[in-house]
């Protein structure tokens, strides 16, 4: 793994790790955390269920498990950081972790669905989002708060979104949200609300520091002030890509070489097509993609490409269902806080 900071733990794993894995395997699964993991019980652990509630509830793990049907769903979680140290190269974005292309990763989730939770606490007029608020204090937002997110009421409901207790058939680790998470397909991985405590139904988005404050895409000129509200929220992930195998810098004899990636589309789009480039893009090969596991998860994708003599930049690029086509370059996009870095993906090699 390369760990970008010890405390919190925030790690992502070498892409020859995710290589031909459609599900990630626990210990290549990325880790990204504003806080220390919270300490606690999984006996004495609650779940709350308030807000704009004709029911409020609290749930052990027991009375989720006795109460709804059990789900699984298999998904990708993606951080809106992925891939910022394409945008570190471009412009420097001090505070942030310049995070690869492996700040995404794909798991069968287990738990229940918050909607049939929702309609057990019975959801009121008026009410739009869902708050999610996990167990977590962190020191970025002053004073320290928990870490939380919302989505809106209508996704809340969607049979999808999960609050998981098992990860890849496996107990949740405690770094990935042990007892209980959310599990948010299609969106930043910041709505998969770990050590969840709390899920309050309100007429609003969550008021929370890393829904209103950060976690938003701002404009290239803005200034980051952490004033809540400024700037777009993130919510539905781009289509992205990148490649896994072989390694940027490796150089491999010329002739036919094999190479593979990742793609990912978010919201309810899939991926479409993801095309791969030798000469920088005048002409584009289609590459072979993975079947597609769940709606809900990454597509990976190999090309047998010519790798020339000398040093070639390969490209790669991927369409979505909506036909949304990755940006080219990390210069249009840009932004203060490094998120969402979709532009094509690039590996350097060089053919002997
Ligand atoms: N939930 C809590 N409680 N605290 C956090 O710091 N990080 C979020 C999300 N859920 C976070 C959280 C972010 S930014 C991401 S990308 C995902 O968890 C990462 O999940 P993972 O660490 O299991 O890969």
């Amino acid at each position: 793994m390369t760990v970008h900071s010890d405390q919190p733990f925030n790690a992502e794993p070498p892409r020859a790790a995710l290589v031909g894995a459609t599900l990630t395997p626990l210990d290549a699964f990325y880790s990204r955390n504003h806080g220390p993991v919270p300490e606690g019980d999984a006996a004495s652990w609650r779940l709350v269920v308030d807000g704009l509630v004709e029911t409020p509830l609290a749930l052990s793990l027991d009375d989720l498990r006795a109460r709804f049907p059990e789900a699984t769903e298999t998904a990708t979680l993606q951080c809106a950081g992925n891939r910022r140290e394409g945008l570190v190269a471009v412009r420097d974005i001090p505070g942030e972790a310049p995070w690869g292309p492996t700040a995404t990763a794909t798991a069968t989730w287990t738990g229940v669905r918050l909607a049939d939770v929702l309609a057990a606490a019975g959801v009121v007029d008026g009410a739009t989002d869902v708050e999610f608020l996990g167990a977590d204090l962190s020191d970025e937002p002053q004073p320290p708060d928990v870490f939380g997110g919302s989505v809106p009421l209508r996704k809340a409901g969607m049979p999808e979104v999960l609050l998981a207790w098992a990860m890849n058939d496996e107990p949740l680790p405690p770094i990935h949200g042990a007892p209980l998470r959310v599990v948010v397909p299609g969106y930043i991985g910041a709505r998969s609300v770990k050590w969840v405590q709390r899920v309050r139904v309100a007429d609003a988005p969550s008021p929370n520091f890393f829904q209103a404050s950060t976690y938003r895409l701002l404009p290239a000129d803005a200034e980051v002030t952490r004033a809540p509200g400024e700037g777009v929220a993130l919510g539905l992930v781009a289509v992205n890509s990148d490649f896994l195998s072989p390694d940027d810098g490796s150089s491999h004899p010329a002739g036919p070489l094999t190479v593979t990636g990742y793609a990912f589309a978010g919201g309810d789009r899939t991926v479409a097509r993801v095309d791969v480039s030798t000469d920088g893009g005048t002409s584009w090969s289609q590459a072979d993609l993975e079947e597609q596991v769940s709606p809900w998860a990454w597509r990976h994708w190999s090309s047998t490409v010519d790798l020339p003599r000398g040093e070639t930049e390969l490209l790669a690029r991927a369409w979505d269902s909506s036909a949304a086509l990755q940006p080219e370059r990390p210069e249009q996009v840009w932004n203060p806080k490094g998120y969402v870095n979709n532009s094509w993906a690039r590996l350097r090699l060089h053919g002997t």
